[in-house]
Formats: C-alpha cells, sequence, structure tokens
C-alpha cells in the first residue's frame, strides 16, 4: 500500500488525557496535520476488562483508518498494554504506542537499572511496561504502582492540591523505597502533574513522560520511512469525541496547551 505523506497522523484515546500526546507532537512535528480520537461517552478505561478495551479499541482505529491516517498513534496506556497487537494485526499503517515509547526512553534514562512505572490498574495489572521494558535491557529491576485516583484528581483540575499531594506521597512511598532513579508517568493523565510528582519524588529521580518519548519516536519513523509532511503551510487538527461532557473544553484545553477547535461528535 502507498502511504500518502501528507495524510494526517491519527492520535488516540480512551478520552482527552491523549491530548497530552497530541500537544507534544505538535511541538516536535509542527507541520504534520493530526486527527485524534478521544472515546469520552466510554472512558475511563484503565478499570474495564480486556475483552471490553480491544473491542473499543477495534472500533476507533478502524474510524481512524477511515480517515486515510498515514499513522497510527495508541496515546492511551490502557489500550496500549491490552489491546497495541490488535490493532497491530488490523492497521496497513504503522503503529506507535505509549507504551513502547515510554518504555524505551526509561531503559535509556536509568543509570542504576532500577526503574518505578506508574499507571491505571489495567496497566499495572497487564506487565505491559515490564515486558517492553524488558526488551530493551532484561537486567532491570521494575516496581509497579497502580494509581487509580491520579486520573481524577486531574480531571477535577487539582494538580497542586494537598489531597493531590497527599495521594502521591502514598503511591509513591513504597516504589521511592527500592531507590529507583527513574519513574514512567504511564498514563495519559500523569504529565500534567509532572511539577507536583517531580517534588514528591525528588531531585534524584528522573521522570519519563511517554508524550514527549512518543512525540521523538514519531519523528524519528516518519524520517526512516519518508513519510513526514512535505507542505509547510499551516497544519490542520481535528478533533473526533463521543461526547461532550461538562467541562469538555476546559479540561481538554488544559491537556493541549491551546484552544481545543475543530471538534465533531461522533455518535456510535
Ligand atoms: N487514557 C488512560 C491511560 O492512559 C487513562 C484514562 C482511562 O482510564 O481511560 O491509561
Amino acid at each position: 500500500m502507498q502511504i500518502d505523506p501528507n495524510s494526517p497522523i491519527g492520535v488516540f484515546d480512551s478520552g482527552v488525557g491523549g491530548l497530552t500526546v497530541v500537544r507534544a507532537l505538535m511541538e516536535r512535528l509542527p507541520f504534520e496535520n493530526i486527527v485524534y480520537f478521544g472515546d469520552t461517552a466510554r472512558v475511563p478505561y484503565g478499570v474495564k476488562s480486556v475483552e471490553t478495551i480491544a473491542h473499543y479499541t477495534t472500533q476507533i482505529a478502524e474510524f481512524l483508518l477511515a480517515k486515510d491516517v498515514k499513522l497510527l498513534i495508541i496515546a492511551c496506556n490502557t489500550m496500549a498494554a491490552v489491546a497495541a497487537q490488535v490493532v497491530r494485526d488490523l492497521s496497513p499503517v504503522p503503529v506507535l504506542d505509549v507504551i513502547d515509547a515510554g518504555a524505551f526512553g526509561a531503559a535509556q534514562a536509568t543509570r542504576n537499572k532500577q526503574i518505578g512505572i506508574l499507571g491505571t490498574p489495567t496497566t499495572i495489572n497487564s506487565n505491559a511496561y515490564a515486558q517492553a521494558i524488558h526488551r530493551y535491557d532484561p537486567d532491570i529491576r521494575l516496581y509497579s504502582q497502580a494509581c487509580p485516583l491520579f486520573v481524577p484528581l486531574v480531571e477535577e483540575g487539582w494538580l497542586d492540591h494537598p489531597v493531590t499531594r497527599l495521594t502521591a506521597q502514598e503511591y509513591l512511598k513504597p516504589v521511592l523505597a527500592q531507590e529507583v532513579d527513574t519513574l514512567v508517568l504511564g498514563c495519559t493523565h500523569y504529565p500534567l502533574l509532572t511539577p507536583l510528582l517531580q517534588d514528591v519524588a525528588g531531585p534524584n529521580v528522573r521522570l519519563i513522560d511517554s508524550a514527549q518519548a512518543m512525540a521523538e519516536r514519531a519523528a524519528i519513523l516518519l524520517k526512516e520511512q519518508q513519510l513526514g509532511n512535505p507542505n509547510r503551510g499551516a497544519p490542520r487538527y481535528e478533533y473526533f469525541v463521543t461526547d461532550v461532557p461538562v467541562r469538555f473544553q476546559t479540561i481538554g484545553e488544559r491537556f493541549l496547551g491551546r484552544t481545543l477547535a475543530n471538534v465533531h461528535v461522533v455518535k456510535w
């Protein structure tokens, strides 16, 4: 199949959290057109079964492929953890997922080979980060921590709230006790907590933001496969969501770091 470099990059997530990945892509690849899909009607995925997540993921990937995307990016750690292969099996275009990107970044960053992983319960239970990191270096020791309260706290906008700080201290205590030097932010929402988490973890712990790592991976892939958009005009950004919940605009713009326009609602 001939892939058109002018086509957009398709990015998807269970909700608006994947806009942290879109934001990193916009900064790293400013000429690329992007189509985003957020399943705002069915979020959160992080507590759903593997079968349900695989089914929803297939629907979304097929939707974006019908938009003729040149690259599919699974921005949701939970979908990447349990359904990345489902997407690879059905996609005729390259597929990147945040877990692989974050794992690569973490394996490169660690000096003492002790890494902590933070994620939703489904992501942590899947063991996907451990498997991905061990593909890069089997000697790394991993300490995982599910942080189910972080997603609602971020959506509430409590990015530097005493409740969030206390929650982070509780979640990080057992991981930091293992003297990790690298901490993977294994969920779309966690990059918004970076200042607070860095403060709790201390200056000697390196935080791996999988959104940044993903933007870097995407840039490398587009270059290698000569799929970068040759057009130097202003890029087109389009957003598809399955619902427009209360405070959608405010929360979405917080993730994206800019105005959210061109939003279409898909009714399934
Ligand atoms: N997007 C999800 C993730 O990165 C977090 C939100 C959810 O649970 O659906 O894991």
